[in-house]
């Protein structure tokens, strides 16, 4: 499998920890030491469709590739406007293509489970060209009335096209450990006059302090066993690029593998956490910045509710 093109597409509206101060109880000094982030982007106007459109026809232009020509597409989706349809099927129309589409939840870890499955598909040749997309409205999600959790969210959507015509990726691990306690969102019932409803319909509730060991375990644990499939030790890898949730979760990370911070590129201050689509969103920026020359060789690695997590190593090859 190769990457063939990337793309992404952000909401128009801006929301900084200044404006956050108006309506909590918090404050741009404790948000961005704490997490690294100053701004985020909200979907207002635009529809989470829209930007999944977008991300995904700026993926099919940087490959080259037509929308008649992909055979398959994945979107990593945690919630948006519909239940069903699946938001691929929906954006499938849009950019009209032709394929088969489905959607999977695996929560922030999406985008590398996605990738995995892609893989599987490439290999067996039951696909050629695959367009694998995040899009992600956490903003719908949080409590916009709880400071601990809203304040670390934001909206946007990423994209790849994958090819089978070279052998890129070196490694998959992923994982997941059934525990929903740590962070977890209910969906609302609707009105049935056979069922008493639960008195709540709470919104997403996260324990953090919990998240973040876990993230940091997962993560260390992830990249090790996929660094030792693919042969290759921490030094050999030219860039992490890691799950966009708390900047101090990817410096842990970093301290623990003992790596210069050049090698771990980040974009947490001016979006927040995005979800699956934070690592696709980053990968976008990076290779539009021209910071990935032919032969690099990178590593992603995410984790998320469930507690879902994985990690992959790719050689750059565009
Ligand atoms: O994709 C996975 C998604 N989730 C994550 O990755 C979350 C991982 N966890 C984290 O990022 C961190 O645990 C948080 C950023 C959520 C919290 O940081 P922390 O250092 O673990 O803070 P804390 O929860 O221990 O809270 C410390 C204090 C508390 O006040 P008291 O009890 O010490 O008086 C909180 O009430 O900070 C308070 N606090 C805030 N203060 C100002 C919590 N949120 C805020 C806020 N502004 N937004």
């Amino acid at each position: 499998m190769k990457i063939a093109g990337t793309g992404r597409a952000m909401p128009s509206l801006s929301v900084n920890n200044d404006m956050l101060s108006v309506i909590l109880d918090t404050n741009d000094e404790w948000i961005s030491t704490r997490t690294g982030i100053r701004e985020r982007r909200i979907l207002s106007k635009e529809r989470l469709e829209d930007l999944a459109v977008s991300a995904a026809r700026a993926a099919l232009v940087s490959a080259n590739v037509a929308a008649s020509d992909i055979d398959y597409m994945i979107c990593s989706n945690v919630i948006n406007n519909f239940v069903t349809p699946s938001l691929s099927c929906i954006v499938q129309g849009e950019i009209e293509a032709r394929c088969p589409c489905l959607d999977i939840n695996a929560a922030c870890s999406g985008f590398i489970y996605a990738l995995d499955l892609a893989d599987a598909l490439l290999k067996t040749g039951r696909a050629h060209k695959i367009l694998v997309l995040c899009a992600e409205q956490p903003s719908r999600m949080v409590n916009w009335k709880d400071r601990s959790t809203c304040v670390l969210f934001g909206d946007g959507a990423g994209a790849v096209v994958l090819t089978d015509e070279s052998e890129d990726f070196k490694a998959f691990k992923i994982s997941t450990v059934s525990k929903t306690d740590p962070l977890y969102y209910q969906r609302a019932m609707e009105y049935n006059p056979f069922v008493m409803l639960p008195d709540s319909d709470a919104p997403m509730i996260m324990n953090g302090k919990e998240v973040f060991k876990l993230a940091v375990s997962s993560c260390l644990s992830d990249i090790k066993q996929a660094l030792s499939l693919a042969g290759k030790t921490v030094a050999d890898i030219n860039y992490y690029l890691l799950h966009q949730a708390n900047l101090r979760i990817i410096q842990s990370i970093r301290e623990l593998l003992e790596i210069s911070e050049d090698k771990f590129p980040h974009n947490i201050e001016r979006y927040g956490n995005i979800s699956s689509a934070s690592i696709p969103v980053l990968l976008d920026e990076l290779h539009e910045a021209g910071t990935f020359k032919k032969g690099d060789t990178i590593l992603m690695s995410a984790f998320g509710a469930g507690f879902t997590s994985g990690a992959c190593i790719v050689e750059w090859s565009i």
